[in-house]
């Protein structure tokens, strides 16, 4: 079997924790399955600017560029909130998705049937909910010119940063969404702001056209994107696929994140486009969440968004879809014999820490 690369960049705060499950994982299909992972470790965010004085060091930069496939905790925390901004524990993962041109991140909101009750929503109003969240990643205010802050000389300062989209950014994002409602129930929904953003009007109008001209087989709908958030708490089972761009798409998929149970649910993909040539295609996988500066350490973090994280870098980087299903399934089964970490802890079920998670997904993985 062929080797494959895996460079893992835990991070800062609970990334670490939740990571060192995931190599449960790793090391689980290795021993046991006869895949032939293997990983390289680096360092991103906090910690990375403590070793060298940049968010990622070029060195790890390449390392990543070079990998099947890069699994990413989170970065961040109070410690470096003085640091400078270009240097802040962030711009390590913005340098990670706009180097490796990562325009595509899936965001899926799934609600396990044993969390149902999790949630600050009523149980009808979540039970069996399957959306998927599309969000334009390498593009949009995240990375528009100007992005600075002047000094107006009247002792007043302007905090500037540009909405940018080009017609190429929104035609791949939205032809992303529409392949993959195609393998759902068929549905987009595009959110903007049309109404007062002048690329809210061309998003919508490209989103329209790539419809009209390649996906007409699929139903498609236009929410304001304000609107769209009220609707994801209203009734979030209206919605299949949602696109939208890079801000939106970050607040957007938080708001979902709590209709699953939890913030520590959410895992995502980031994928760059095919090559041409190989067909293979660079991708990092993130839980949703960051690095919870309030439970780092305490061993208490849920696992489960890092370990989902995993099962998307199965099924899209490697196309092993069956061990993606089953690791899904494994998260399932857990959950379902009421292993709880504490963010999702209900009545009458089992209180576990992460390593504890960790090593249960392991077990019904294993079966
Ligand atoms: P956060 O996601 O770190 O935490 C928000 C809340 O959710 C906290 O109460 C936290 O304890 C809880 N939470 C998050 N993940 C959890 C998990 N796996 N298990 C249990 N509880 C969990 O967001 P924040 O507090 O706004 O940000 C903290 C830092 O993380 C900031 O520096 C921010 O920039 C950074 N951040 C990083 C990423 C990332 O690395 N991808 C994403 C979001 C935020
Ligand atoms: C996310 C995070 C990041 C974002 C930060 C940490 C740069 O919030 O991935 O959702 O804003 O994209
Ligand atoms: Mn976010």
């Amino acid at each position: 079997m062929t080797s494959r690369s895996l460079f893992l960049l835990p991070g800062d705060g609970i990334g670490p924790e939740a990571m060192a499950e995931v190599r449960k994982v790793i090391a689980h299909l290795n021993d046991k399955h006869g895949t032939d992972f293997v990983t390289d470790e680096g360092l991103v965010g906090g910690c990375a600017y403590d070793a060298c004085g940049q968010a990622i060091s070029d060195a790890d930069m390449e390392k990543a560029m070079a990998a099947d496939a890069v699994l990413f905790g989170a970065v961040g925390g109070p410690k470096w909130d003085p640091v400078p901004y270009e240097v802040r524990p962030e711009a390590g993962l913005l340098r990670l998705r706009k180097d490796m041109e990562l325009f595509a991140n899936l965001r899926p909101a799934i609600c396990y049937p044993a969390l149902a009750a999790s949630s600050s929503l009523k149980p009808e109003v979540v039970e069996g909910l399957d959306i998927l969240i599309v969000r334009e990643l390498t593009g949009g205010v995240y990375f528009g010119e100007p992005k600075e802050i002047i000094d107006l000389g009247n002792g007043q300062k302007r905090g500037i940063d540009t909405q940018v989209y080009d017609t190429y950014e929104i035609e791949r994002i939205s032809a992303v969404a529409f392949e993959l409602a195609r393998t759902r129930r068929n549905e987009v929904c595009s959110m903007e702001k049309r109404n007062v953003m002048k690329s809210g009007v061309l998003w919508n109008e490209v989103v329209t056209a790539t419809h009209k001209a390649r996906f007409s087989d699929v139903k498609l709908s236009h929410m304001l994107a304000d609107a769209g958030g009220m609707q994801l708490v209203r009734w979030p089972k209206q919605f299949d696929v949602i696109v939208t761009d890079n801000l939106f798409g970050d607040m957007l998929s938080d708001v979902a994140a709590m209709l699953t149970g939890s913030l520590g649910m959410l895992p995502s993909a980031s994928l760059g486009a095919p090559d041409p040539k190989t067909g293979k295609r660079k991708a990092l996988y993130e839980p949703v969440h960051g690095s919870a500066p309030d439970i780092a350490g305490q061993g208490i973090a849920n696992p489960i968004a890092m370990i989902a994280s995993f099962a998307m870098c199965l099924r899209y980087s490697f196309d092993m879809v069956a061990e993606a299903e089953r690791l899904d399934a494994a998260i399932a089964t857990v959950l379902g014999n009421g292993l709880r970490t504490g963010d999702i802890m209900s009545d009458g079920c089992t209180k576990v820490t992460t390593a504890e998670m960790g090593d249960a997904i392991v077990a019904a993985y294993a079966g």
